[in-house]
């Protein structure tokens, strides 16, 4: 993964209906703690971290990188979205596109707000870069994923065989249904 490319960073929050994404700050820090080392949250993520070594090694400031904005309802962090570059390492139908991720942590599941968040991360790309298509990576068995991609209008390019399990690769552009 490399840079997001020409984009002003940290925009001004992002506000929806319930919803404010903004870049990461140091009161997040627990919240992201929590999130890595999640067992449920990472069961189609090749695993979490050890709750130790996240005490030790994150940073002050987690994540605080272009395009990774913390998710926030009620004046808390509830999860995190990733925009990011693929490298040419990527399956050829990503490499150089920008990658949609998403991580929500369990409590927060179910009340439609990766979907919320999701749309307005992906308003904000097409205003910041106009015409950029996105990807989205997730195993196929990640059903709650599956879903929400289907919800935000990604459409499968390929599935293919990874880490030991099925991958779906889905594919979203600016101004389609
Ligand atoms: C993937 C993930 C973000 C999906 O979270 P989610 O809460 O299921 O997703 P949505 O925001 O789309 O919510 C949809 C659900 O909320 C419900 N919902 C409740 N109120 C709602 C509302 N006001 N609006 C929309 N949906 C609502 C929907 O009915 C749906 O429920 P269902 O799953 O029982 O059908 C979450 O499971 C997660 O963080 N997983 C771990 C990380 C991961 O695997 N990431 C994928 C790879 S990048």
């Amino acid at each position: 993964m490399s840079d997001l490319g020409p984009v002003t960073w940290p925009p001004a929050p992002l506000r929806t209906e319930r919803l404010v994404l903004r870049a990461s700050e140091a009161r997040d820090r627990p919240a992201f703690v929590e999130l890595l080392a999640s067992a449920d949250v990472h069961t189609y993520l090749g695993g979490a971290r050890s709750r130790d070594e996240l005490e030790r090694e994150t940073p002050e400031v987690p994540e605080r990188w272009p395009g990774s904005f913390v998710v926030e309802a009620d004046g808390a962090m509830i999860g995190q979205l990733l925009l990011r570059r693929m490298t040419g390492d990527a399956r050829p139908a990503a490499a150089g596109k920008v990658d949609l991720g998403y991580m929500l942590l369990p409590r927060a599941w179910g009340q439609g707000y990766a979907g919320e968040a999701c749309a307005a991360a992906l308003d904000w790309l097409t205003a910041a870069l106009p015409g950029e298509p996105v990807v989205l990576h997730t195993q196929t068995a990640n059903a709650r994923s599956m879903r929400l991609a289907a919800k935000l209008g990604f459409t499968e390019v390929e599935r293919f065989e990874a880490w030991d399990a099925e991958q779906w690769l889905g594919i979203w552009s600016q101004g389609r249904p």
